[in-house]
Formats: structure tokens, sequence, C-alpha cells
């Protein structure tokens, strides 16, 4: 199928869609400056983000993994939603039943003017606190420690899902549900290979909606696409999402 088909064939079936859910992954910000996770393979003073991105890094040394955090954060807070992100906020306006669960902790979403998020791994502009679970939101950045919460002096962690961990509660049941709800489902920008998140593609296909995968590359996920738009998700979603 040409890609000018399979635009048009992806449009007819949003625009018949009463019901969207979409997944995004990093993809869909890599526009936006922020890097991958499987792009870069980028070390952080010599260590592997993989391996920083744990429970059991955190808690062996809390001053590096945070100063790895602040840096992130600083480079995000340099970083601004792209068309992609903006196209996304148009098909809510225009969808009644419309639900957004991303991977990303990059808070672009949500700096679009997105409302119906579901962050499956957390936001990276919260903390939350190790002993008494207390969350805030903490847009801060510049190195000066490890927080501690203002309730009970604990330590405070980013509010970000890490590999091991379990998901927030209610986010697998809230996209479970609608994908179940849904006439249509958006993958863009993830290469479908992080668990548990990587599953609602092959749910959205066993439960007979179709799937409309936007992605640079073809990915684990192209073989359950119903349509498959191959490039930048910042210019193909304005010209997927228009009018
Ligand atoms: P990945 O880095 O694994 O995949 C990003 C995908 O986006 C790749 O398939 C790229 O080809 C594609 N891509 C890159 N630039 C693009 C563009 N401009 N337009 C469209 N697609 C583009 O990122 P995720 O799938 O999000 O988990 O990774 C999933 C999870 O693994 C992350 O949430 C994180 C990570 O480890 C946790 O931190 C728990």
């Amino acid at each position: 199928m040409s890609f000018s088909s399979a635009l048009a064939s992806a449009k007819q079936i949003l625009d018949e869609a009463d019901a969207i859910t979409v997944m995004t992954g990093a993809g869909i910000s890599a526009e936006s400056g922020v890097p991958t996770f499987r792009g870069t393979g980028g070390l952080w003073k010599g260590k592997d983000p993989m391996t920083l991105a744990t429970p059991e890094a955190f808690f062996a040394d809390p001053d590096f993994v945070w100063e790895w955090y602040d840096h992130r954060r600083a480079e995000l807070s340099r970083c601004a939603p792209n068309a992609a992100h903006h196209a996304l906020v148009q098909l809510e306006e225009q969808t009644a039943d419309f639900t957004l669960a991303t991977q990303n902790v990059d808070g672009l979403h949500r700096a679009a003017g997105s409302r119906r998020i579901v962050h499956l791994h957390g936001d990276i502009f919260t903390v939350r606190c190790t002993d008494c679970g207390n969350e805030r939101v903490d847009r801060t950045h510049g190195w000066s420690g490890p927080p501690h919460c203002a309730r009970c002096g604990g330590l405070e962690r980013p509010g970000v899902v890490w590999f091991g961990e379990a998901l927030p509660e209610g986010s697998l049941e809230a996209v479970g549900e609608a994908v179940g709800r849904c006439d249509a489902f958006l993958i863009i920008g993830t290469s479908g290979l992080v668990w548990p998140a990587a599953g609602f593609a092959g749910l959205a296909r066993r439960l007979g909606r179709p799937v409309i995968l936007v992605n640079l590359e073809p990915t684990e996920q192209s073989s359950l696409a119903t349509v498959e738009l191959y490039g930048r998700a910042g210019e193909i979603l304005p010209r997927l999402i228009s009018g």
C-alpha cells in the first residue's frame, strides 16, 4: 500500500471512530529534542541509563541517580511540544471518548493541552516520598542534593516507573478498558519492546479493533497493524488529523 493510500485509510478509520485510544512512546517527542530510549545509547557519567532507572540503583546511590534526573529535568524543561503533540490535542477535541496512554515521562502531552492522559510510566516532574508515599509536583532543577518530604522528612524519589516496578495503580485497567471501548487504536513512536505497555496492540487486535501505527521505522508491533505509516510523527500526525 502506498503512503497516500495508507494515510487515506487511516484517516477514514479515525473519522468514523467515536472512541479512540492512543498509545505514545519516546518517538513522538523526538522532534521536540527529547532523546529516545533506544536511539542514542548515551551514557551518564559512564553509566548506562537503563541500569540507572532501577530501584536498586536509586537506593544504592540516591545522590547519583537524582543528579541524573536533575540533568534530564533541566534538558526537558527546554523542550516544547511539537506538531504531533498538538495534533493529538485536536483529535481529543474531536472525539467523544478519547484516551491518551503514554509511556513518556516528559510532560509534553500535558504542556500541549491534552487532558485525558494516562501516564503509564509516571511523570518526571513529580516526586514521591519513599517513606510516607506523599506525592507532589516539582518542576525545579539545579542540583542541590536529593529532596526530602516536607511532611515526614523521608527521602523523595522521582515519580517515574523504574524497571522491575509496578505501573501506577489503576493505569493498566484504565487503558485496558479504553482499548475495549475503542473503535480505533493509534500507536505512535514506540518500539513496542517494553511490557506491559507493549501488550495493548495485541489486545486491540484480538478484539478486532483497527490498529494504526505511526513510526519512523517498522517495529515489533508492525505485524499487528491494520495500517502502517512510516515517517516522522510531527509530519504525519498533522496530515492524519485535520479538520
Ligand atoms: P524507544 O526508544 O524504545 O522507541 C522509540 C521509537 O520511536 C523507535 O521505534 C523509533 O524508530 C521511533 N521514532 C524515533 N523518532 C521518531 C519520530 N520523529 N517519529 C516517529 N517515530 C519515531 O522508546 P519507547 O518505545 O517509548 O520505560 O520506550 C518504552 C519504554 O522503554 C520507555 O517508556 C522507558 C524505556 O525504557 C521506562 O522508563 C519504564
